[in-house]
């Protein structure tokens, strides 16, 4: 088993969620400045799109900086040999690990037979990942997946990845069915470390799931023995989230100006070529809910981001808003 830098993390671990229009290379630098997690993902990226004529939009997915080791890029797809040749891209291009993605209930992304459709194909599942690791010799190999297809499944799925050897093993605590609605099944959490225990100790383990804060993240690593959580919606508009740092309101809107700022810069530079850029605007506007949140006008303030088109913008209704309603309360 290829462990990598999975073995010299110190428990429990804290890692940041891939999530696709989230956790792009403008993010994830805001969190390796304001607060590091122990493990950044990139966004998931199709494995067939990076073997295909537009893998240079895809390829942006992959950008990163020194500052966010490690870090790990998450794959999805569904035909083994595809993924023995893109791991060997991702080798290349210099990450720390490899993470495939067979949880994922978009329609689009299991009609393939990826993500979560690979529930129900563990054969395939286990092809694709002895196929991952044929293509990335030196990378450390994990999985992020759900407790099962329409019901607990833990008993025969989690066995059939851990008899894979992988460096690591993330369980989002949901069915495929139950989707995000229904609370994450935090108790089925103590049976998948003893799981683990006897098919694959070495492999370690992260629970994922409704984890808003770090306190929660933490009572949950405690009461079932598991090796770290991963947080997903419960990082939004909150850089700080894992340095465990509080920022008042001031900050926190001071630092989305800077996000939208980076974004652009990163995101936005072949406006002549391009209409729109090389990634939507729209996308920095479900950052603009999560930053501009807990304090009077917030919503007042919010409408007006929604209609802004670019960073400018932001800039002028942000620091006009903090102009007139902070100034007397913080400096
Ligand atoms: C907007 C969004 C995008 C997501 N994209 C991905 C993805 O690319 N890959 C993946 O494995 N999971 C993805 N997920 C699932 C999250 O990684 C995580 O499993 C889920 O949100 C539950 O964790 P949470 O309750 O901490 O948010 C995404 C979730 C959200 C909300």
């Amino acid at each position: 088993m290829k462990q990598g830098f999975w073995k010299k993390l110190t428990k429990p671990i804290m890692a940041m969620a891939p999530m696709a229009n989230v956790t792009d290379a403008a993010f994830r630098r805001m969190f390796a400045k304001y607060g590091k997690p122990d493990i950044f993902w990139t966004e998931f990226v199709s494995v067939e799109g990076l073997l295909s004529k537009g893998k240079e939009q895809l390829l942006i997915d992959f950008w990163y900086t020194e500052e966010e080791r490690p870090i790990v890029a998450q794959i999805f797809g569904a035909k083994p040999e595809q993924f023995e040749e893109v791991a060997a891209m991702i080798q290349k291009l210099g990450f720390d690990g490899i993470d495939i993605n067979m949880g994922c209930p978009d329609r689009g992304v299991e009609k393939q037979g990826a993500g979560a459709a690979l529930i129900k194909n563990p054969k395939l599942a286990k092809k694709i990942i002895q196929a991952t690791k044929r293509g990335a010799p030196n990378l450390p190999v994990s999985i992020k997946t759900r407790i099962g297809y329409s019901k607990n499944q833990i008993e025969e799925w989690i066995p059939v990845l851990l008899e894979e050897n992988l460096a690591a093993l993330t369980i989002h605590l949901r069915t495929r069915n139950e989707m995000s609605d229904v609370p994450a099944h935090w108790e089925l959490a103590n049976d998948i470390v003893t799981l683990k225990n006897k098919y694959a100790p070495e492999t370690i383990l992260l629970g994922n799931g409704d984890l808003f804060t770090r306190e929660e993240a933490q009572k949950k690593i405690n009461e079932s023995g598991i090796d770290g959580a991963m947080v997903g919606r419960g990082i939004f508009g909150n850089p700080w989230f894992f340095s465990g740092y509080t920022p008042t309101t001031k900050e926190r809107l001071t630092c989305m100006v800077e996000h939208v700022e980076l974004f652009e810069t990163l995101f936005k530079s072949d406006l002549d070529k391009k209409e729109g850029g090389i990634k939507n605007f729209d996308i920095m506007k479900k950052h603009f809910k999560a930053y501009v949140t807990g304090f009077g006008e917030a919503k007042e303030l919010r409408i007006r981001l929604m209609e802004t088109q670019n960073a400018a913008e932001v800039r002028v209704i942000t620091e006009t808003f903090l102009s007139s309603h902070f100034v007397l309360q913080q400096k």
